[in-house]
């Protein structure tokens, strides 16, 4: 019997770029997305015979039904609707542990997609989602691991948008100008976590079984900046944000509760920071993965000219 992996939710961006991996994989599991709206799921996914989308809202408990799954990868999604971020999050982690719990057969392994720096309890922003969602899941099958990647590099593509403008010129979060904070790309990313769900059944060595994911190196704003004109080739002007005008800044672009947990999440990988202070850390754990995708090639197969 070939492995059965549910994805849910299977719209967010470590959710697409996993199924993408799993279904060319060698191993050929059956793998089912779970959507809000299944008709999200990519032409080239619906076409795949060993894949099946199915309408699922992890914030509808009943919904979910992980019955005759292997392996359930769960991407905690982050809420811009107006809710509170931790309760939501809490509300959709306890769901998860529900279907877990009553699924017939039940799944051997979940993996819970988290991030850098949510081994912290506070001081981490938005990143309260991932730490909430760990805590509530870290006993919720008998396999449980736990993916710790930093920022996307493709998080980075609004840079392109940017700079449209006459003379091209982008904004940047990360300040000073050359402090280097981790970054990997989705590719090393989903990668990663489709081995973990691939070998499912395998023994692991606890329970749950945290690993951090980084890039082959942490960038900084001028990386970023010397990448970018790599790829377009132009010459583009950098305005870093200081520190204390990170809420102002994502106050532009999301309601001012997100702003603040943006801001914090942001400040996090500053210098001081939480998630800065253990770099040494994540880059020397035993266990981390460490990816190899450099920034410029992750920008230039998104850049479209
Ligand atoms: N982005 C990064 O750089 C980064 C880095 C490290 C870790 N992470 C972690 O990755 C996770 C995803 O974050 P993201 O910002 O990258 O988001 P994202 O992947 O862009 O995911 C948002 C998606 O979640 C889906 N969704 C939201 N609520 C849902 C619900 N109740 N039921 C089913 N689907 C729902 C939405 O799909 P529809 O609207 O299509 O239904 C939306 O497409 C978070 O836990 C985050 O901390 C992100």
């Amino acid at each position: 019997m070939p492995l059965q992996i549910t994805v849910v939710p299977a719209s967010t961006q470590a959710g697409t770029a996993v199924i993408r991996v799993l279904l060319g994989s060698e191993t050929a599991p059956v793998v089912r997305g779970y959507y809000r709206d299944p008709a999200k799921a990519p032409a080239d996914f619906t076409s795949h015979p060993s894949f099946e989308a199915v309408k699922a809202d992890v914030s509808d408990g009943p919904t979910l039904d992980f019955s005759g799954s292997d392996a359930v990868f769960y991407v905690p999604p982050p809420t811009y609707d107006g809710r509170e971020n931790g309760e939501v999050a809490r509300q959709n982690a306890v769901n998860v542990n529900a279907a877990l719990g009553a699924a017939k057969p039940s799944p051997k392994r979940l993996l819970v997609f988290s991030a850098m720096g949510a081994e912290h309890s506070s001081g981490i922003g938005i990143l309260k989602i991932n730490h909430i969602s760990d805590d509530v899941l870290k006993e919720s099958a008998p396999e449980v691991v736990i993916a710790r990647p930093p920022y996307f590099q493709e998080s980075l593509a609004h840079v392109f948008e940017e700079i449209k403008t006459d003379p091209p010129v982008f904004h940047s979060v990360f300040s000073p100008a050359d402090h280097q904070v981790p970054m990997a790309s989705l590719t090393d990313i989903s990668n990663a976590c489709a081995q973990k769900l691939l070998e499912t059944g395998q023994e692991l060595p606890a329970r749950p079984y945290v690993f951090y994911i980084t890039g082959p190196r942490n960038y900084s704003s001028l990386d970023v900046k010397a990448a970018a004109e790599e790829v377009t080739g132009k010459k583009i002007d950098l305005v870093t944000i200081p520190k204390d005008d990170l809420v102002t800044f994502f106050s532009k672009q999301v309601g001012a509760p997100i702003a603040a947990e943006l801001a914090e999440m942001t400040v996090a990988t500053l210098p001081g920071g939480l998630i800065a202070k253990d770099l040494h850390v994540y880059d020397n754990d035993k266990n981390t993965y460490k990816g190899r995708v450099e920034l410029v090639d992750a920008l230039r197969r998104l850049y479209k000219t």
